[in-house]
């Protein structure tokens, strides 16, 4: 990938309560037992405006949000979080690690609300210079399953399931276009378990 210098850009995706969080944690535990510096972060925010911008998108004032001004908001947040936070990171060499990145806006916005894969891949790949991640790791979870493990609820977990299953289903078609920049691993099982599989994946591409 281009501009990546010898950092690495990782990004979790999946449905709410899908364990991105937890499994962020745990790669970066490892990342830095391996002798890489991680730098943990997430999506919308990552950056100090790009997280004032989380709270206008996710707040409960926001609940009348019309869609395309929701999308125009997260690629805003994005341009920010890839500009302050995710290339320098990657130009100082470290592990990036991100909590949702640009799959989530087209798997939500693009394909779950309808606005259309293209526009928003496109508004987002404009805000970031197409800065793209060297793994995208897709934990697979019955998006009730999921929903009943969320602990952080927001606006997003109030839509109806059959949103849900249609945001799962993009990540998966993502994931099988591109299979060399992606991995799936299914999220029902115990954490340990899943980060031994997605290290076994990713230790080769931090350690030296
Ligand atoms: N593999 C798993 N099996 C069961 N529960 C899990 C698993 N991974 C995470 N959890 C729990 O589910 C909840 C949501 O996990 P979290 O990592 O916050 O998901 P996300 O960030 O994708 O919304 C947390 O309480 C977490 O402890
Ligand atoms: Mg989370």
């Amino acid at each position: 990938m281009t501009g990546n210098n010898l950092g690495v850009f990782i990004v979790f995706e999946g449905g709410e309560g899908s364990g991105k969080s937890t499994q962020a944690a745990l790669l970066a535990t490892a990342v830095t037992a391996a002798g890489r510096t991680p730098l943990s972060t997430r999506e919308p925010g990552g950056s100090p405006r790009a997280e004032d911008i989380r709270k206008l998108i996710l707040g409960a004032e926001s609940a009348d949000l019309d869609p395309r001004t929701e999308a125009m908001l997260f690629a805003a947040a994005r341009a920010d979080h890839a500009h302050h936070t995710i290339r320098p990171a990657l130009e100082r060499g470290e592990v990036v690690i991100s909590d949702r990145y640009i799959d989530s806006s087209v798997a939500y916005q693009g394909i779950a609300r309808g606005l259309g894969v293209e526009q928003i891949r496109g508004m987002s790949e404009w805000a970031t210079q197409a800065l793209v991640p060297n793994l995208t790791v897709v934990l697979d979870v019955d998006p009730e399953v999921g929903l009943a493990r969320a602990n952080d609820p927001n606006r997003l977990e109030a839509e109806p399931l059959r949103f849900h299953r249609a945001v799962r289903q993009a990540f998966l078609d993502f994931a099988q276009n591109d299979p060399a920049r992606y991995l799936v691993v299914s999220a029902e099982r115990p954490p340990e378990e899943i980060h031994k599989e997605l290290w076994t994946r990713i230790a080769p591409l931090v350690t030296p």
